[in-house]
């Protein structure tokens, strides 16, 4: 088998491809031999050492997700395990469930730690949906629903709009009767990105920040968005979206990608709006059956068509320290896959 090792934190580099003896699977435990592995910016992050709740300390395995084919089962697990094809459960490939994470060959967990795919999800993407279409789901549908708010007839803008969360986004948006107003700071990506939103804007010019709320509030006939779907969450970009939030909107951070700056929050007084926060590791926490749900749909939107991955380019596994710098340079657009044992 093959396993990523990260013995420092660095650069692309210290990406480390190990050749292992196949993994046996104690009493209970199958052994899945991963066919996908979805990348993430927390991959880059965790490598530089800047997500440390996620990774801990070095020696680690990166990777959030990932799926493939069941290939061995321990003592005591149903033979009809053989041979199905799984996803890795959102909450599997982390520290805190024992595992480690997810770039490597072959995984070794629970029946209980997998979830079946449906037939119409290619073996490319078992492990390259939930980072991008469960986040959204968990945000956009489970939060906003707790905070009091749903998509339905809501305007969104989605900031990182060529970024695979936000191209999930969009449509969970469009699923539930909401429109998606994509965010990009790439003037060169918009017509390659057009299809996937009702509206795109341009934020930045030659990479200054351009007075984008005029944009928004122009295409919202003045009122304002509803909903801003934010990972950037920083400086003059948040204060940007705090002037074109409408009344009783709510701004749902859940990345750091942008800089730290002042930000004026004052006039969500006025607005009665909300800022608050999004993290997957919340809704793991409300337990099994929350997480469970958000499968669910995010499985039958890819059965039912509804849903789809947009695949930017797919690497070999051994070829993960030139995916990270793939995925660092930012210009694709959509979901970088790692498929182990590729040619
Ligand atoms: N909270 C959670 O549970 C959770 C879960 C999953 C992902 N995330 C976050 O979601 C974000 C997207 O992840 P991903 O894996 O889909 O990333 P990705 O595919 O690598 O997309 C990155 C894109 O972000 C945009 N971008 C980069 N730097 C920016 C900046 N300074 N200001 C504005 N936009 C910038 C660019 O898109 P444009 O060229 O279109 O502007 C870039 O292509 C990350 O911040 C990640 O940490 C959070």
């Amino acid at each position: 088998m093959q396993q990523v090792v990260v013995e420092q934190f660095g650069g692309p580099e210290v990406l480390e491809v190990r050749d292992l003896e196949p993994p046996a699977p104690d009493a209970g435990e199958v052994v899945v031999r991963l066919t996908s592995i979805g990348m993430n910016h927390a991959d880059l992050m965790g490598r530089r050492g800047d997500y440390k709740l996620s990774t801990g300390d070095p020696p680690y395995t990166p990777g959030l997700e990932g799926g493939g084919v069941i290939e061995a089962l321990g003592d005591g697990v149903d033979a009809r395990w053989q041979n199905r094809r799984v996803l890795l459960r959102p909450e599997t490939p982390r520290r805190d469930h024992g595992h480690g994470g997810a770039y490597r060959s072959h995984f070794v967990c629970r029946p209980d730690e997998v979830i079946d795919a449906p037939d119409e999800l290619h073996d490319r993407l078992l492990g390259a949906v939930w980072l991008s279409h469960f986040t959204a789901w968990g945000a956009l549908v489970w939060m906003l629903a707790r905070l009091g708010r749903s998509l339905e007839g809501a305007t969104v803008a989605l900031p990182a709009a060529s970024s695979s969360v936000a191209l999930a986004a969009a449509q969970v948006v469009r699923h539930h009767r909401g429109t998606a107003i994509g965010l990009t700071t790439s003037p060169e990506k918009t017509d390659d990105i057009a299809d996937a939103y009702h509206h795109v804007v341009v934020t930045h010019d030659a990479g200054a920040l351009k007075p984008f709320h005029r944009d928004l509030k122009a295409l919202t006939d003045g009122k304002g968005v509803d909903v801003f779907f934010d990972p950037v969450a920083a400086g003059a970009y948040l204060n940007t979206e705090v002037r074109a939030l409408a009344d009783r909107g709510a701004i749902v951070v859940y990345g750091l990608l942008g800089s730290p700056g002042a930000v004026d929050v004052s006039p969500l007084i006025r607005k009665q709006a909300v800022l608050c926060g999004y993290v997957n590791d919340d809704l793991f926490r409300t337990g099994r059956d929350a997480v469970t749900a958000g499968c669910r749909h995010v499985l039958a939107g890819f059965a039912f068509g509804h849903y789809h991955q947009r695949v930017a380019r797919t690497f070999p596994l051994a070829d993960v320290r030139e995916a990270h710098r793939v995925m660092e340079q930012g210009r694709h657009i959509g979901k970088l896959i790692l498929v182990p044992g590729a040619p």
